[in-house]
Formats: structure tokens, C-alpha cells, sequence
């Protein structure tokens, strides 16, 4: 495992940016595993900065975005659709048919959703770098604490702990979505490099329990300390708990 812990949030969304674009140099055919929420968006806005800077090229990149909230379409300025559009899609020159979110249109067989985007993962050859943020309750995509974790994509009924931190991004606690289709541990698991980035106090907690040397279920990103090639980015905050950096 590669580890650092940085300063602040600028440098962490710094080095996670370079590090996708050293990703990027290395294979113009990447394929890349996206995370949403707050913690991706200065790494987001970096990269949107190197390709204007004519240091990136997209053109033949592949992505799978990790998670979509059930009852939002795409449009919905709070799915996961709008906010890879808003941060990166829209500002880069990606081929949309490259793109892949899955999709939680009402009325679709949620089953056959998730069984054909684990077929696209295999068909374009695996993710080469999976990118994560981490929940506050040691979730990895939406895979959330419980007795078992599940390998494959699937429905989910997101957590308390979920509901409550995702009801930032809403106006009222009834918007919040309750289920979520998510890429399962085995899809992350394969992923040839991992990137986990964490920023700020209350991911202490859930950093220390995932890296205490024990696996479990009740913290899914523990799965990760098993994983060959993980790169583990965290400011000084999420760090504070961890007995190596205090
Ligand atoms: C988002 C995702 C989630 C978030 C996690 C942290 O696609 O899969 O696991 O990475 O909930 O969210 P933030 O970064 O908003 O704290």
C-alpha cells in the first residue's frame, strides 16, 4: 500500500489528479473507475484545468461511475448523472459512449441493470484505476456496513449514517434518496489500482476502523487493506486517529 497523508485539500485533490493522469500517460485506452461527492471535486476541477492546458486527452478514456441514486432521473441536478456532467463530462473531450453510470430509470428491472453493467466492466477488459472516497460509516461505493457485503452490482437500501450525511446536498430529509444501485466489493476488488481519498475530522473515525489490520464487513473499505496495489490519500484530519501518524 501506498500511503500519504498531505496538508490540506488542495494538495490532496493535487496528487489525486496527478495521480489519474499518470494513469492516463501510461494507457490512453484507461478505464477508470469514478467516485461523486464533495471529496472528488477539487481532483475533478484539476483535470478539466490539464486538459485545457492541452495536458490530458480523453478521447479514448472509459469510465464506470460506482454508484446512481434510485427515483433521480439524470437530469436531476442532485443524481450522479448531473454531477459527473457538471464537474467533468461536460468540460473535457470524453466519447459519451465511453461513459457508464448505471442507470435507475423508473420502471426498469433493477436485476437486469446490474447484471449488464458487471458484463460492460468484464467486456472492456476490468477497471484499471478505481477512484473512492470513503463514508462516514466506512462505506466503499454504497456497499454500507452489515453482516454481508455483496460482490456484484446491486440494489441497496442506503444506510442511516448515508441518508443523514447525503442530506446536505438536499432540501428537505424527505428529497433524500433511500436506495441506491451500486458497483459491488468484487467489481472494486478486481480493479487492477485503487485510489481511496479521505479529507477532513469526521472521516477519522472510519479511516482508523479500516485500517486497524482487522476485515470486516462492518467496515467495507477494510476489504481494501487486501488489495496489491492501493494507494491510501488522506489529509491530516482524516489521518488524526490513526496511531502511525499521531
Ligand atoms: C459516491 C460514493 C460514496 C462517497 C462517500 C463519501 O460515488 O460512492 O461512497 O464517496 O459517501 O462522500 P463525500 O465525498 O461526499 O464525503
Amino acid at each position: 500500500m501506498e500511503f500519504y497523508v498531505v496538508d490540506s485539500y488542495r494538495e490532496l485533490s493535487d496528487k489525486a489528479a496527478n495521480i489519474v493522469a499518470e494513469e492516463m500517460f501510461h494507457n490512453k485506452n484507461a478505464v477508470l473507475g469514478l467516485a461523486t461527492g464533495s471529496t472528488p471535486e477539487g481532483m475533478y476541477a484539476r483535470l478539466v484545468k490539464m486538459y485545457r492546458e492541452s495536458k490530458l486527452d480523453f478521447a479514448s478514456i472509459v469510465t464506470f461511475n460506482l454508484d446512481e441514486y434510485i427515483g433521480l432521473c439524470p437530469e436531476h441536478p442532485r443524481s450522479y448523472h448531473y454531477y459527473m456532467n457538471r464537474n467533468l463530462f461536460d468540460h473535457v473531450n470524453i466519447n459519451a459512449e465511453n461513459i457508464n453510470i448505471p442507470c435507475c430509470s423508473d420502471g426498469w428491472n433493477s436485476g437486469e441493470i446490474c447484471r449488464e453493467y458487471d458484463r460492460k466492466i468484464i467486456n472492456a477488459g476490468g477497471i484499471d484505476l478505481q477512484l473512492l472516497g470513503l463514508g462516514v460509516n466506512g462505506h466503499i461505493g454504497f456497499n454500507e456496513p452489515g453482516q454481508h457485503l455483496q460482490a456484484q452490482t446491486h440494489l441497496v437500501n442506503l444506510a442511516k449514517e448515508t441518508i443523514e450525511a447525503n442530506s446536505r446536498f438536499f432540501d428537505t430529509p424527505d428529497e433524500v434518496p433511500r436506495q441506491a444501485i451500486t458497483m459491488g466489493v468484487g467489481s472494486i476488488m478486481h480493479s487492477a489500482k485503487i485510489l481511496l481519498m479521505a479529507s477532513g475530522q469526521n472521516k477519522a473515525p472510519a479511516i482508523r476502523e479500516s485500517f486497524s489490520g482487522l476485515v470486516s464487513t462492518k467496515t467495507p473499505a477494510s476489504l481494501l487493506q487486501l488489495h496489491r496495489d492501493l494507494i491510501l490519500l488522506i489529509d491530516k484530519e482524516a489521518a488524526s486517529l490513526l496511531d502511525c501518524v499521531r
